[in-house]
């Protein structure tokens, strides 16, 4: 996009859908001075859409009980908070075969997904640099579930990217191993492939549809990890029938300008209600319910208790739910669905990769910056909505600290729970990685490997580009000793704080 239209975008489009309060937020530097807020911190979580706020509040004035009460506001509520899923639904091209299930955020969604497959015959498929929220929650419900098993992980490229031809290898060899079992039980077939869908880190996207098309061809699912990319880029689950279709995602409202407390976890209606499994696990299965089912069990997902104890669960979307929905997450989330409907995902699209364009072609000459992206062919950059560096000399966590009180710059520092990518885009060795871990035994974070991360949204602007570069140049020029005379390290967290 040309200049002058990224200007007009911004104050067009995006600038009246937020709060002035928010938008033009103060905070004060060290020196006293007070200045804007720039938010550089996105892929961590979003400030909310005014018209969210608004959604939210004029909500409560009928706010009730959701499923469960006789009288008129529960009714209003209830209704609302069903109509989310069909927005939902169409948002991300789920097909009516699905369930669209509220969750508290991403993470939650995934220990749900992995408490369900875990019941199934088979192996979780992951990179090795899954974020932990994509990887932990399988491998934490495979142990527990199918006696200390644990996922496999195929290893990605040093610079972040995903070779497919090596998770097709890892296809074909589980499918080999599988051909001598005895036992369904012990079937060593990958059953699903959990990806996600942009880096948390790096931005880098990987081909989610080339991945299902792959999965599929082992008779496997696949599950994308959504949370980082949905409200960037266009997502489309795709029919059922397609090869490439997305069989679940999952993502989270306060990235997308909803931060109320609610996420979503999508996946096929006949996996939820347990179609696909044989019946020990669930029970007996009479008149449309599942009798005895020993998940997520609670208030309000249940129809009846027997007088023997019996548990009997209906086979629909808040069998998945216990207790009371998160009412305001959900019209949040439907809220800000509208609103980047409105705005149109390829326009954002379009808009975010101009600024971080123009933020990339501003640092990446500077020999003392280093960028952390994957180059393509031509030695360019890969790039989204993120910007992984670090600058030479100096740590990683005195960098955003002083772009916080200097610059009044909100990034992230560290390892982002992306260890394994940060070890290898850091070229971290198997001893310096013990080493850590010895240190961390002795209470000693500061040696963790990390590095600085400016994340882009659409409330980010042209004046936030330019104050970024200008401000990571600034640093860039100024040395370690410079530093050293006004910020004290903290030896055993690597915390910088101003004196
Ligand atoms: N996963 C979130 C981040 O990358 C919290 O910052």
């Amino acid at each position: 996009m040309r200049l002058t239209d990224l200007v007009e975008f911004w104050e067009k489009e995006i600038k009246p859908r937020f709060r002035e309060a928010d938008i033009e937020s103060k905070v004060s530097l060290s020196d006293g001075s007070v200045v804007k807020y720039v938010n550089l911190d996105n892929a961590a979580t979003t400030i909310p859409f005014k018209s969210v706020i608004e959604k939210v509040l004029s909500n409560l004035c009928e706010y009730g009980s959701v499923h469960r009460g006789s009288g008129q506001h529960s009714k209003i509520t209830t209704e609302r908070y069903e109509h989310v899923r069909e927005t939902i639904r169409k948002f991300v091209g789920a097909s009516s075969d699905d369930y669209i299930i509220f969750t508290s955020n991403t993470t939650t969604a995934v220990h749900l997904a992995a408490s369900l497959w875990a019941q199934r015959y088979g192996f979780i498929l992951v990179s090795d640099t899954e974020h932990s929220s994509n990887l932990l929650p399988w491998a934490q419900h495979e142990h527990i579930k199918n006696n200390g098993r644990v996922v496999r992980e195929y290893n990605i490229n040093p610079d972040g990217t995903i070779d497919i031809e090596q998770v097709r290898q890892c296809f074909e060899r589980a499918k080999n191993d599988d051909k001598d079992r005895t036992f369904a039980a012990n079937s060593l077939k990958i059953k699903l492939l959990a990806v996600t869908g942009a880096s948390n880190l790096t931005g880098y996207k990987p081909q989610i549809y080339e991945l299902a098309r792959l999965a599929h061809s082992y008779s496997a699912k696949i599950f994308v990890d959504a949370c980082q990319l949905l409200q960037h880029e266009h997502l489309d689950m795709l029919p059922d029938d397609d090869p490439c279709h997305i069989d679940f995602i999952a993502f989270s409202g306060h990235k997308m300008y909803a931060p109320f407390g609610a996420g979503v976890l999508v996946g096929p209606k006949d996996f939820f209600d347990g179609r696909d499994l044989p019946s020990p696990f669930f029970g007996i299965d009479f008149h449309n319910l599942v009798y005895g089912s020993v998940y997520q069990l609670g208030g309000g997902n249940i129809p009846y208790i027997d007088s023997d104890g019996g548990v009997l669960r209906p086979k629909i979307e808040r069998a998945h739910e216990p207790g009371t929905p998160n009412f305001t997450g959900a019209i949040a989330i439907e809220e800000a669905i509208l609103q980047l409907q409105e705005i149109g995902i390829q326009h954002i699209s379009r808009y975010e990769h101009s600024l971080v364009a123009l933020a990339l072609n501003g640092i990446k000459e500077n020999s003392r910056i280093r960028l952390y992206l994957p180059k393509d062919s031509n030695e360019e950059y890969i790039f989204s909505t993120v910007i992984p560096f670090d600058i030479e000399g100096l740590p990683h966590k005195l960098v955003a600290e002083v772009l916080a009180q200097e610059y009044g710059i909100g990034v992230r520092a560290g390892s982002f729970c992306s260890y394994e990518l940060i070890r290898k885009l850091k070229g971290i060795t198997k001893e310096q990685d013990q080493q850590i871990t010895k240190e961390i035994l002795k209470g000693v974070t500061a040696n963790i490997p990390g590095l600085v991360r400016a994340s882009f949204g659409m409330i980010n602007n042209l004046e936030d580009v330019n104050k970024f570069v200008s401000s990571v140049s600034e640093i860039s020029n100024r040395g370690i000793e410079y530093y050293r005379q006004r910020y004290g390290l903290d030896e055993k967290t690597g915390e910088w704080r101003l004196k």
